[in-house]
Formats: structure tokens, sequence, C-alpha cells
């Protein structure tokens, strides 16, 4: 949800490499792909181009995309909240597979809600191949609340706690609110399965598709950072993957004690196993975090 709010934007000098000179070559790196979270967009100087600026200072030559949804930041930014989410992956989809320099495989990291979309890029559009996935403080098995809204954003929030409690998962609001598209609620498990549009189809809560279990174990790595005092994220335990247990909106579960890993529906039981999925915890709240935390803890999956 929520921008990202780096700390370490102070004692940063900025020391820019030249972007990738030779296109398809990389100069020898994994290009990585960034999508942003709610409230935010591609290019904001505090958030993304933050990032995008460090990952060019500390790994030189990589050849970073922070994807904007939309033609200009303003539409980037509205989408983030408007704009159906199956749309936005299959416009994705389309973008990475035109891009030359990802035809050798790419690195993705995905801020808050960006985080399930790319998630879903990896289920749903193996070509070209995504090496690793960072989520960092994504949603995986949604939210059910908006306790505190992101930034200057809080009219916005209001309107959509507003269409939310009307009824998350009639057409109209699954449509027309992203939110809503993995707003998971308990006590109405059956209404989440059946209507909710994007979540519950990328976590197989219907019908199991073998092709998005199939893809998601092609991932190398799946990292998952929790934000140990988030205070947007409502249940935390959903950025690793974990939700409250169904029928009631107090006791969480983890990954583990679900059902979808007990039954291994998504391949994530495997993975498991495999040495794939990476729980990674900070101290702060949702996406704060410092650059030396980034550098000692993110970083070396992403050279
Ligand atoms: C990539 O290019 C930069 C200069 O633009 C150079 O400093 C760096 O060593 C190169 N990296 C690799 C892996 O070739
Ligand atoms: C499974 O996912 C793939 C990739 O998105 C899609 O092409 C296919 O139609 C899906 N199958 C079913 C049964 O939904």
């Amino acid at each position: 949800m929520a921008a990202v709010l780096l700390c370490f934007l102070l004692a940063s000098p900025v020391l820019l490499a030249a972007s990738s000179p030779v296109s398809g070559s990389n100069n020898g790196t994994v290009p990585l792909v960034l999508w942003h979270g709610m409230g935010d967009s591609c290019c904001n100087p505090l958030s993304m181009g933050a990032i995008k600026k460090m990952m060019e200072e500390e790994i030189p030559g990589i050849y970073v995309l922070s994807l904007m949804i939309g033609k200009n930041v303003v539409q980037d930014t509205e989408n983030g909240f408007f704009m159906d989410v199956n749309q936005q992956v299959s416009l994705v989809c389309s973008q990475l597979a035109q891009d030359a320099r990802l035809k050798g495989g790419f690195n993705a990291m995905g801020f808050s809600q960006g985080a399930q979309f790319l998630r879903a890029v990896a289920q749903r559009c193996p070509s070209p191949p995504m090496k690793t996935l960072i989520s960092v403080g994504g949603q995986h098995q949604g939210v059910y609340g908006l306790p505190r809204c992101p930034g200057e954003s809080s009219h916005i929030c209001d309107v959509i706690r507003k269409a939310l409690n009307s009824g998350a998962y009639s057409d109209m609001v699954q449509k027309h609110l992203v939110q809503a598209q993995y707003w998971h609620d308990p006590l109405n498990d059956d209404l989440y399965k059946k209507h909710s549009l994007f979540l519950a189809d990328i976590n197989q809560e219907r019908a199991v598709n073998e092709t998005y279990k199939k893809n998601l174990q092609l991932l190398e790595k799946f990292v998952m950072v929790k934000f140990l005092q988030d205070s947007v994220v409502d249940p935390v335990v959903s950025e690793w993957f974990g939700f409250l247990k169904t029928g009631q909106a107090k006791e969480t579960e983890t990954l583990q004690e679900s059902l979808l890993y007990k039954e291994d529906r998504l391949g994530l039981a495997a993975m498991d196993k495999a040495g794939k999925l990476v729980f990674l915890a900070t101290e702060g709240d949702h996406l704060q975090f410092t650059r030396e935390w980034f550098n000692a803890n993110l970083l070396p999956y992403l050279r």
C-alpha cells in the first residue's frame, strides 16, 4: 500500500552510473523490475526513484525498470487505486515481453500491493523468466482492514473504506477498486472465494490452475519481508503469506499452518522444502527501512 519512506535519503551521495549502454547485454548484471505500492508511482524521487538510483549505485551497469501503469505519473498513481488489477498485470506482462533488455531474465521487487501484482506476473507470464521475487511488505493473503492510510491520501482512503463496507465483493466494487481485489474477509469466506476477482484467483481459492503452480516454482527465490511495527497492513502476517483463521477475525495462522500450504495448491510447500522461500523481518512501520538494512539483507539476492 503506502509510499516508501526512505530513511537513508539524507545520507546518500548521488553517484549515478550511466544507464546501461549496450542494449541486450546489461553489462553482466541481472535487470531489476520494480512495482510501486498504493498511493505511490513509478518515479517518485523519495521512493521508487530513490530505490532505482540506489540500485544503480550499488550495481553499476544494472538496468532498473520501475513500472508505470498508465501514460504519466498522475495516471500511474490513480491506477493504483482504481484500475482492474488483472488488467494491470496483463499490461505489465506485455510490456516485459517486449523489452529486449529483459530477454535473459530479471529479478523483481514489489512494494506492498505491487508485490502481489508481481507474483501474479510470475504465475501468469513465465516469459521472460523472473528469477528472484522480493516482496517488500506485500499482502499475499490480502487485508481485512485499512487501519492507517498512506501519507496524503486519507481522503481517498475514506472513500475506499466506504466502498469496501458497502460490499467489497459486489461486481461493481471489485471491478473498480484495487483494494477490494485483495480484500479478504475471513467471516465471509465463501463470498471471498467466489467473487474476489484477483486475489482468490492467484491464490488458487477456486479450482487449482496447474500453470500457476508450475510457473511460481520456476522462481529461484521468493523473499518476503515483514515489517514488525506495520500499522498499515492488517493482519501483518499476510506479508509472510499467513492470514486470519477462517470464520473469525482475531487468531492468525502462518503459511505453513494454512490449507493452501498443506494441500500445496500453489507449490509453496514444495518451494519451502527446496529452500526457495525466504522470510525476513525488520523493525519499523510499513515500508520503512534503512539503506544499511537493504544492503545487508536484500542486495545479496539482486547481484
Ligand atoms: C558495468 O559498467 C560499469 C561502468 O559503467 C563498471 O564500473 C562495472 O564494473 C561493470 N560491471 C560489470 C559486471 O561488468
Ligand atoms: C490458468 O492460468 C493460465 C495463465 O494465466 C491461463 O492461460 C489459463 O486460462 C488458466 N486456466 C484456467 C483453467 O483458468
